[in-house]
């Protein structure tokens, strides 16, 4: 088994915000990260398919075919986006490094055709990142 990883970067913005707390407790918790008008990061994402080398080309994966995936699939989602408003599956969950990084996952799980979805690791800023295996 080999690991093959391939790196894209995106900005987005977003806020945190619970709909089953109150204002309060929403400021509470989560700070000046509840500002419903959104704060920006600039998010790096590496994605990491695991399979086996196939022996016609020496590769486990097009890379040319993973930065498409990943392109239609994640950056034209999310890049340059509001979060909250504009991604769908974050209407009803909090868009954290964790759920953005579970939602990659779930929206590239199903394209890879070669080889497996490994890890999806993504950064908020250069010292914070969130890695998810699928499970
Ligand atoms: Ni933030």
């Amino acid at each position: 088994m080999i690991y093959v990883t391939r790196k894209a970067e995106f900005s987005a913005s977003h806020y945190y915000h619970n709909p089953s707390l109150s204002p309060e407790e929403n400021r509470r918790m989560f700070g000046k990260c509840n500002n419903p008008h959104g704060h920006g990061h600039n998010y790096t994402l590496e994605v990491t398919v695991a399979g086996e080398i196939d022996p016609a080309t020496g590769m486990v994966l097009d890379l040319k075919d993973l930065k498409r995936i990943l392109e239609a699939e994640v950056i034209q989602l999310m890049d340059h986006k509001f979060l909250n408003k504009e991604v769908p599956a974050f209407a009803s969950k909090i868009p954290t490094t964790e759920n953005i990084a579970i939602e990659i996952w779930n929206l590239l799980a199903p394209k890879l055709t070669v080889g497996r979805l490994h890890r999806i690791r993504l950064y908020e800023t250069p010292d914070l990142f969130v890695d998810y295996y699928g499970d």
